[in-house]
C-alpha cells in the first residue's frame, strides 16, 4: 500500500513566532482528528523557511504523523557558496524530507534538470528524502507537449538514480498555470498525468517500484477540492501552498483521504 502523503509548502511566509503558532494549532487540531486512529499510512509534512526548521522540528520531535522538509536545498556539497544550505545541514535540524525542483526554482532561480539531479543526489546521500516536483507551463499545456515535458523533467531529474534510490522518492506533480492561481487540475487532468508518471517510472524501474511511489498532486489544492483530487488511484496526497498557511484549511485537507 502507498503512503498517502499531504505536504505543507509555507514557501516564504510565516515568521518564526508564527510559524510555530501555526504548528501548534494544526497538532490541536489534529488531536481530535479520525486519522489518527487509522490503520493505513499517514505522513504529513510541512516545509517551513530554512530558519525555522530546528524550531518546528523540536515541536514535533514526539510527534508520530507530523515530519519536516526544507523548500530546498544546494547543489553543492559544502564551501564558499554564500547564502547556500547545504542538505548536510537540514539533515542536522532533523528534517526528513527535501522539496527538490519547485516550478518557482525552476523558474525564477533558473535551476535545470541537470542541477536538480545533483540535488537529489545530495538529499540522498544524506539519508533524507527528496519531493522532486514536475509540471507544465500552460503554453505546454496548451501545445499540447505537456505529456513530454513532464518525461523529460522525470527522465532527467532521476533516471540516473539506482532502484533502491528511486524507490525513496516522491514525485508532486504541479501544472505550473495552477500554482497560486485558484485554477487546480480537474481530477481528470491531474489522473491522467500521475497514472502516465507511474508508467514513465515503470518502464524504467518496473511496475513494483512505480506501483510504490507516492505521487502528489499541487496547484491550487485546497479544503474543497482535496477530496474529489485525492479519490483518484494514482493520487497520493498533495503538495499543498497556500491553503498550508491555515491551520483549519490543512487538516482538512489532510482528512480528505
Ligand atoms: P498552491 O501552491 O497550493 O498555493 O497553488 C502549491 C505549490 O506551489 O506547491
Amino acid at each position: 500500500m502507498r503512503t498517502k502523503i499531504v505536504a505543507g509548502n509555507w514557501k516564504m511566509n510565516k515568521t518564526l513566532e508564527e510559524g510555530v503558532l501555526l504548528v501548534k494549532e494544526i497538532k490541536q487540531l489534529l488531536v481530535s482528528s479520525p486519522f489518527t486512529q487509522s490503520a493505513e499510512k499517514y505522513n504529513i509534512i510541512i516545509a517551513p523557511p530554512f530558519i525555522h526548521l530546528k524550531a518546528i522540528n523540536d515541536l514535533l520531535i514526539d510527534d508520530p504523523f507530523i515530519s519536516i522538509a526544507a523548500q530546498n536545498c544546494s547543489s553543492e556539497e559544502k564551501g564558499a557558496y554564500t547564502g547556500e544550505v547545504s542538505a548536510q545541514m537540514i539533515k542536522s535540524t532533523g528534517a526528513k524530507y527535501i522539496i527538490i525542483g519547485h516550478s518557482e526554482r525552476r523558474n525564477y532561480f533558473n535551476e535545470s534538470n541537470a542541477m536538480l539531479a545533483k540535488k537529489i543526489n545530495l538529499v540522498l546521500s544524506n539519508n533524507l528524502l527528496p519531493i522532486y516536483c514536475c509540471g507544465e507551463r500552460l503554453e505546454e499545456r496548451n501545445t499540447n507537449i505537456y505529456f513530454d515535458v513532464v518525461k523529460k523533467q522525470i527522465n532527467d531529474g532521476l533516471f540516473h538514480l539506482s532502484s533502491l534510490e528511486i524507490s525513496k522518492v516522491i514525485i508532486a506533480y504541479e501544472p505550473v498555470w495552477a500554482i497560486g492561481t485558484g485554477l487546480n487540475a480537474t481530477p481528470q487532468q491531474a489522473q491522467e498525468m500521475h497514472k502516465f508518471i507511474r508508467k514513465v517510472v515503470s518502464d524504467k524501474f518496473g511496475e513494483q517500484i512505480a506501483n510504490s511511489i507516492s505521487i502528489l498532486y499541487g496547484g491550487s489544492c485546497n479544503a474543497k477540492n482535496a477530496k474529489e483530487l485525492f479519490a483518484n488511484p494514482d493520487v497520493d496526497g498533495g503538495l499543498i501552498g497556500g491553503a498550508s498557511l491555515i491551520a483549519s484549511d490543512f487538516v482538512k485537507i489532510i482528512q480528505s483521504f
